[in-house]
């Protein structure tokens, strides 16, 4: 099979990471310019530490430099710490030295900032004296993104400056403010009107050593005092809103101690947290997700590959799907032909839409014009085929049948422009089946959006036997357009993210046959980090689907597998979920958020008498290990398959359409900090009591054996750079 991770060694990369970069000095009239050299983004590696010590050495020494200006070179000032290096131990010279080293020069320094300066970066410049920005520059302390807080002095300096109120702002959301945000903040001395940093550092600069104006060190401000009950309240509001994650929280309390120390010891405080959660599991598993992120679309196969030209796309089937789809796709600038099988369903379609482009409106996402636009322009409706044969792309998003889905591609094939892309949106159904009855078998693709299409952020980008290069990157440059997370998946039943929701709500369902409550099982998962619980998902979606496929499945079904009668009980009852105001739980009056519905648990008591089964109370750890164990165990058989490339796919997919916590890193970076071997022996131990469903893997068992981890197998793909040694 292409890219079994069995074959992933083919893509191995033997390069080392070395620490790159080097500062500049440049001697411009009586300013000294030095410019951050590290591309990509000027991240502040060992090498570029080292440089800054000795350039600002220089610097106090050179008597003819009156001024020094920092810049970065390229298209940013500095991203921050170089965050490969933090799995390394940390090697002198420590940010936060190089920082108060530049802070303690007698000589003006001034940071010149363009494109943006993040955690790292913007600590140096709040180590310098003064700031400036040219326009479109952006400042912030993204760390708690990775897991971590600033640790070189951002909690410390960023509240002196700013206040404490704007830290409480910035520094637990991460989220960068624009350079008049800055200025208005205090963050930023000034916003330039020079086109590039250097010019606005120069011209910084000549005013500093006209006006002769004293240094400022943030270290040396004293922030207005607050009471300390903004701090408790802060606290109260990140901690709900971080469900589990500690940095946001740590993040609030190390501005909180900014107000009760001195600055030295503020700061030993500061690297102490710092210290401490880059030791986390939440910090590896955040800075893999970054990397991972990033990862997605460097695929060999695409590499150097052009996308097909992609500006019209057309839409079959404006239900559900279909309608967000549209919307989506209309929402970033591309024009959509919206087919349906008659003019009410076109009406129906056209009214999701202008409902969902209006809630978009209403938050601000969209401009009232841009509504206009989509309307009078980009959106045509139409029940005749023929109106797609110009349409660049097709997203077929008709009922889950193999027998309709066929029959609309044939008539694709019959009426869509040579090189087009033909597409389907199918949940579950062979790609490979849908390509075969068209003559273009290496134009069919399969883009597997989630629902609400709008909003939810993971593509499956499902790649058939015969499906061509440039085809598979017009996927991805779908995604990119319509602003989703792309993850390259290929054939199964399920591709990477339904097949394993499939093997691990079977894990459930044992579960809670055999003893546990579904309301347990939801609580253990709410605990975990999920937003939902798998049985208050499933009232959700509707009990029906699953009801349904179950039925579709029955003649097929293997007489080894244990199957369980509580759901179609349920739906017999016309308990449907939310929709029909009971399923697992109830909802009174609309309510989103339910009840424990009591007679589910009578429905399986009876089940288990059926069955006579003693029921056994699991704990809630041991719920959990049998939940996580078979994600684990199927993901591990969807990346020994090649249908998730690497164990980082199958990480992105659970966590951008599933649910899964981004601080846990997705269910294989999970394993990895619990253990193979672990997961393994909980493997076999309970296929003591169910040999046909708890197969190992066999990836797994290779991995245990050699002493491997997930994070070894994406390191061999060579496009993980936080895996890189
Ligand atoms: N360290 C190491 N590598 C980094 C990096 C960093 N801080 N920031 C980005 N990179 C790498 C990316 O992995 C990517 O590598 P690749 O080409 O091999 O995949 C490359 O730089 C380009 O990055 P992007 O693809 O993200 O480029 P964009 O132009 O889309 O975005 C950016 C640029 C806005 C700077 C974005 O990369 C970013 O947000 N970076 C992270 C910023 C951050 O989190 N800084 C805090 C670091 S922790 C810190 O500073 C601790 C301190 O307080 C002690
Ligand atoms: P839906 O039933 O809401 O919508 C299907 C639409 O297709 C209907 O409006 C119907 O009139 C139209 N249609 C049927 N045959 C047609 C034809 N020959 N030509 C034009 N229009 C036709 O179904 P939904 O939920 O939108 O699902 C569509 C597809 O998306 C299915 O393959 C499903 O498996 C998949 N999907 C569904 C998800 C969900 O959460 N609902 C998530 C991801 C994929």
């Amino acid at each position: 099979r292409r890219g079994s991770a069995l074959c992933l060694r083919e893509f191995r990369v033997s390069s080392s990471i070395k620490s790159s970069g080097q500062v500049s000095y440049e001697l411009r009239g009586d300013v000294a310019v030095m410019t951050v050299s590290n591309a990509p983004v000027n991240a502040l590696s060992l090498a570029i530490r080292q440089d800054l010590v000795a350039r600002i050495k220089q610097f106090e020494e050179d008597e003819a430099a009156k001024v020094a200006v920092i810049v970065g070179e390229g298209k940013v000032f500095i991203a921050g710490a170089d965050i490969r290096e933090f799995k390394r131990p940390a090697t002198e010279p420590h940010l936060p030295d190089v920082i108060d080293g530049i802070e303690a020069c007698t000589k003006p320094v001034i940071a010149a900032i363009h494109g943006v300066a993040l955690g790292g970066g913007l600590e140096v410049a709040l180590g310098c004296h003064f700031r400036v920005g040219v326009k479109g520059a952006k400042v912030g302390l993204p760390e708690v993104h990775l897991g971590i807080i600033p640790g070189a002095g951002g909690t410390q300096r960023l509240p002196r400056l700013a206040g404490y109120e704007k830290a409480l702002e910035m520094i637990p959301s991460g989220a960068p403010i624009g350079a008049d945000a800055a200025k208005a903040a205090g963050i930023l001395d000034d916003v330039s009107d020079e086109a590039d940093a250097v010019a606005a550092g120069l011209a910084f600069a000549r005013s500093v050593i006209d006006n002769g104006t004293p240094l400022r060190r943030c270290s040396e401000l004293v922030a207005p005092a607050v009471d300390a009950q903004v701090f408790a309240d802060a606290k109260a509001a990140v901690a709900k809103r971080a469900r589990g994650q500690k940095s946001p929280v740590v993040c609030v309390e190390a501005i909180e101690v900014a107000s009760q120390t001195s600055f030295a010891d503020g700061m030993a405080k500061e690297r102490e947290m710092f210290m401490e959660l880059k030791n986390s599991a939440q910090h590896r598993a955040l800075a893999h997700a970054f990397f991972a992120d990033r990862a997605l679309g460097k695929l060999p196969e695409i590499e150097g590959i052009a996308p097909r030209t992609l500006k019209s796309i057309g839409v079959i089937g404006g239900g559900t799907m279909g309608a967000g789809i549209a919307t989506g796709a209309l929402m970033n600038g591309l024009s959509v032909t919206l087919i349906e099988r008659d003019d009410e369903a076109l009406g129906r379609a056209k009214a999701t839409i202008a409902k969902n482009v209006g809630g978009a409106v209403k938050k601000g996402k969209l401009s009232a014009e841009q509504e206009q636009r989509i309307f009078d322009k980009a959106l045509s409706l139409s029940t005749d085929y023929a109106s797609l044969s110009e349409v660049d792309l097709v997203v077929e998003a008709v009922f889950e049948d193999i027998d309709v889905k066929k029959q609309v591609f044939e008539k694709l094939d019959a009426v869509c422009k040579e090189g087009a892309v033909l597409a389907t949106n199918t949940s579950y159904l062979d790609v490979n089946a849908i390509a075969a009855v068209t003559k273009r078998p290496q134009d069919v693709i399969g883009l597997h959006f989630f629902s609400p299409a709008h909003i939810m952020k993971l593509l499956e980008v499902v790649v058939a036997d015969k499906t061509a290069p440039d085809v598979i990157a017009t996927g991805f440059q779908l995604g990119k357009i319509m602003r989703k997370i792309a993850v390259r998946a290929g054939v199964c039943d399920g591709f990477i993210g339904n097949r394993i929701l499939a093997t691990y709500r079977a894990a459930a369902d044992a579960i809670v046959v055999d003893g546990s409550t579904p309301f347990e099982v939801d609580d253990v998962m709410l605990e975990f980090g999920f937003p939902m619980g798998p049985y208050a998902v499933a009232d959700l979606a509707g009990l029906d689907i699953g009801w349904a496929t179950r039925k579709r499945k029955a003649p097929t079904r293997d007489p080894r597998e244990r199957y369980f009668t509580f759901a179609d009980r349920m739906c017999e009852q016309g308990w449907f979920g939310q929709k029909t105001s009971k399923g697992y739980y109830v909802y009174e009056d609309g309510a989103r958020k339910g009840t424990p519905n009591p007679a589910v648990l009578d429905i399986l008591t009876e089940e288990r008498k059926e069955k006579q089964i003693n029921a056994q109370n699991l704990s809630k750890e041991q719920i959990l290990d049998r939940y996580m164990a078979a994600m684990v165990n199927e993901a591990a058989k969807v990346v020994e398959e090649g249908i998730a490339l690497r164990p980082l796919d199958v990480d992105m997919t659970l966590i951008y359409g599933y649910g899964f916590p981004r601080w846990r890193g997705g269910p294989m970076q999970y394993a990895d900090e619990i253990g193979l071997e672990k997961i393994l022996s909980n493997i076999k131990a309970y296929a003591e009591e169910d040999g046909y469903f708890w197969q190992p893997a066999k990836l797994l068992e290779e991995l245990v054996a050699s002493g491997r981890s997930f994070a070894d197998l994406n390191a061999e793909s060579g496009n993980n750079s936080a895996a890189k040694k």
